[in-house]
């Protein structure tokens, strides 16, 4: 029997603790583990069916998923091109990591690969960040697309697949476009193909302009990370609603397929972690996409 209220606060704590270590050892080992998740957008336009593979949010610099496990999926789901939405490494350091997990990619799919960049990977591009030894965004494309003939980094630009078109708006937080007026020009460039539209852009923060066309876009998926689906979801969504600036999650948009105001949008919960190598009620995954 406890005698004193100090030995119920040391029993107390210890529980505390105990739970913690459990709680810790649960997360770091579930940000090991990888899902494939299907999904698919049921779009007007659609001649035929287009199959293909999402992964975003690598943040190679903790490299917690193993590869493997990572392209098995990608091999097994038989992508005709596969798209990356960005945040390949948080650190300079690890750029050598994104390169070899780009050309291992590039070798085991041999399909198409496209890649637009995501703020983490922007952060490698400024001096105030990183000193010195920054990286150019051109630069770092460069080097990727050297890597295969498969592999084509996009920025802001619009690229005929053949059955779907795909546009990549770079990063929202970065974003130099006026992101409605330039995801309207695509939407419509697409339906005067009579093509549904894939659009790529790593923040899904970005939806929020273009909702006022969302009339115009209604043969538009929007594809995006970012969030890492909240990566260790605590209770009142504090990660969202303290932690992080985002305005879509805030307001209970961080992951899965929604309809945003009009605009069909998927976002991915990643490949990888920030700040702490750890997910709870988040997990990693491969988005297997069919677009019908
Ligand atoms: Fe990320």
């Amino acid at each position: 029997m406890l005698d004193s209220v100090w030995e119920w606060i040391l029993l107390f704590i210890i529980l505390l603790s105990v739970f913690s270590l459990i709680g810790c050892i649960y997360a770091l080992n579930h940000a090991k583990k990888v899902i494939r998740k299907d999904i698919q957008f049921d779009l007007e336009t659609v001649r035929r069916r287009s199959h293909f593979v999402f992964i975003s949010d690598l943040h190679l610099n903790m490299k917690l998923v193993p590869w493997n496990n990572i392209f098995d999926i990608i091999v097994d789901a038989d992508p005709e091109y596969v798209l990356v939405g960005g945040d390949l490494s948080s650190t300079l350091e690890s750029v050598p990591l994104a390169h070899d997990f780009m050309a291992e990619l590039a070798k085991r799919v041999n399909v198409p690969i496209y890649l637009v960049f995501g703020n983490h990977d922007h952060n490698l591009f400024d001096e105030k960040k990183v000193g010195a030894s920054f990286i150019t965004r051109e630069g770092y494309a460069a080097s990727i697309e050297k890597l295969s003939n498969n592999i084509r980094v996009l920025h802001n630009e619009i690229i005929d697949l053949g059955d779907v078109m795909l546009a990549a708006l770079e990063d929202y937080r970065t974003c130099t476009v006026n992101i409605s007026e330039l995801s309207l020009k695509w939407a419509q460039e697409a339906e005067k193909k009579n093509k549904p539209l894939i659009l790529l852009t790593h923040n899904p923060d970005s939806v929020r302009f273009m909702c006022e066309n969302a009339q115009q876009m209604k043969h538009v998926a929007v594809i995006s990370g970012h969030t890492h689906g909240g990566q260790i979801r605590t209770p009142f969504n504090i990660e969202y609603t303290l932690i992080r600036h985002d305005v879509l999650p805030k307001e209970g948009v961080a992951y899965g397929m929604h309809n945003y105001k009009g605009i069909n949008l998927y976002i991915s919960s990643g490949l990888g972690c920030s700040a702490l190598p750890m997910r709870y009620k988040s997990t990693a995954e491969v988005v297997v996409i069919d677009v019908i």
